[in-house]
């Protein structure tokens, strides 16, 4: 399997930085990344084939490791893998995994998410894992002639094209579109009904579409970031499967602006960072129209009634009232199962536009690198 050339070119075309030409790219990376691989509303993933089809079927947990990004889009996929396998699925950071004394669930399979392939503590925790008991390995990859890719049994390759950017964004999310082909392939082998299938691959096909629509906002996301840019801390929070989507946008704003950003799951404020909570710190909050709403929004009238200054990420349904303190960001996502993908995207615009503002160099941040090969 070859990945598609066409996003290669490395120029930036008409974009100031490459980070946003690669958040522009993705409603086409979603569909490179779908090509060929939902047939007469079925997925069948070609390069995992039969061979892996037997051991999905024998397949009872998943342990799921990465870095960094990688390891934000396992979080989601843990929600999704519990949801409709309802497997256990474990997920861990590569450097924690690779040092300790890990426990193996029986017939559990090994999944390692990365973009380079290259990741030394993905790598070194891929190696271990083949002393431990696994079924097999499997490797979410976006390089197809990477270590990564060698040293496992089965790969699904991200079709994201090069990315420039060291903070990732295009990549993360054909690593969640490839996340949730993995899981129906899985579900597949073990009995999904046809019918949660259909509806997840109708989700998926309206996907770029909708990753489109949350692009042509822009301009307003460009307006908003002026009230983050001279703040030194931003609270993220998620609640489900929208939590790592939380951490994911708080990683980008470190990463890209240098403004320290936490993500916490909403129902954990009390447990701490509501002590946090003035009129410098503002708050954004993930809220699509999932049965959390309500819990959501009790979270949001924590925030606000302690003056803290909310920026809500709302579904049009959910009425969200904007109001002293609270500004509502209408995101349009029809489908809750790739909602955690579409309000992704005004989050990495958000990121992106704050960093422009404070100047920092986007593509290619401080003391970061875009492939960790070493320790
Ligand atoms: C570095 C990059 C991140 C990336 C992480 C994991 O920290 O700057 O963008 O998410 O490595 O990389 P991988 O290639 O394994 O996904």
């Amino acid at each position: 399997e070859t990945s598609n050339i066409q996003h290669d070119a490395v120029d930036k075309g008409n974009f100031r930085h490459f980070m946003l030409k690669e958040i522009f790219e993705q409603p086409s990376v979603v569909a490179d990344t779908l090509e060929g691989r939902i047939v007469d509303n079925q997925v069948y993933i070609e390069t995992l084939g039969d061979n892996a089809a037997k051991v999905f079927e024998q397949t009872e947990a998943l342990q799921i490791i990465a870095c960094g990004t990688s390891y934000n889009a396992a979080l989601v996929a843990k929600y999704w893998v519990e949801h409709y396998l309802n497997i256990p699925c474990l997920v861990e950071i590569a450097s924690e995994y690779r040092y300790r004394k890990t426990a193996t669930i029986p017939n559990s399979l090994f999944i390692t998410i990365s973009q380079s392939g290259e990741t030394a503590d993905t790598l070194a925790a891929l190696s271990k894992a083949k002393g431990e008991g696994y079924l097999a390995s499997l490797t979410v990859c976006n390089s197809p002639a990477s270590s990564m890719v060698r040293e496992s049994d089965f790969t699904l390759l991200t079709r994201a094209g090069t990315e420039i950017g060291v903070a990732s964004t295009k990549a993360f999310t054909a690593q969640l579109v490839s996340l949730l082909l993995l899981t129906i392939s899985i579900g597949k082998a073990k009995g999904l009904d046809k019918e949660t299938e259909h509806n997840i691959v109708k989700a998926l096909e309206h996907l770029p579409s909708e990753i489109q629509k949350a692009l042509d906002q822009a301009g307003d996301i460009d307006k908003l970031s002026e009230a983050f840019a001279e703040k030194h801390h931003t609270l993220f929070l998620g609640r489900g499967q929208q939590y790592p989507i939380a951490m994911e946008a708080a990683l980008k704003l470190k990463e890209v602006s240098y403004i320290h950003a936490e993500a916490y799951a909403a129902g954990e404020l009390k447990h701490g960072p509501l002590a946090l909570i003035d009129k410098d710190m503002p708050t954004v909050v993930v809220a699509p129209n999932d049965n959390l709403l309500e819990k959501l929004k009790s979270n949001i009238e924590e925030v606000r009634s302690r003056g803290g200054s909310l920026f809500v990420f709302a579904d049009k349904s959910a009425k969200i009232q904007g109001s002293d303190g609270i500004t509502v960001f209408p995101v349009d996502s029809s489908y809750n199962v790739t909602a955690p993908i579409v309000y992704t995207i005004p989050l990495q615009l958000l990121s992106y536009y704050v960093a422009v503002i404070k100047g920092t160099d986007v593509d290619q941040p401080r003391n970061l690198a875009k492939s960790v090969t070493v320790e």
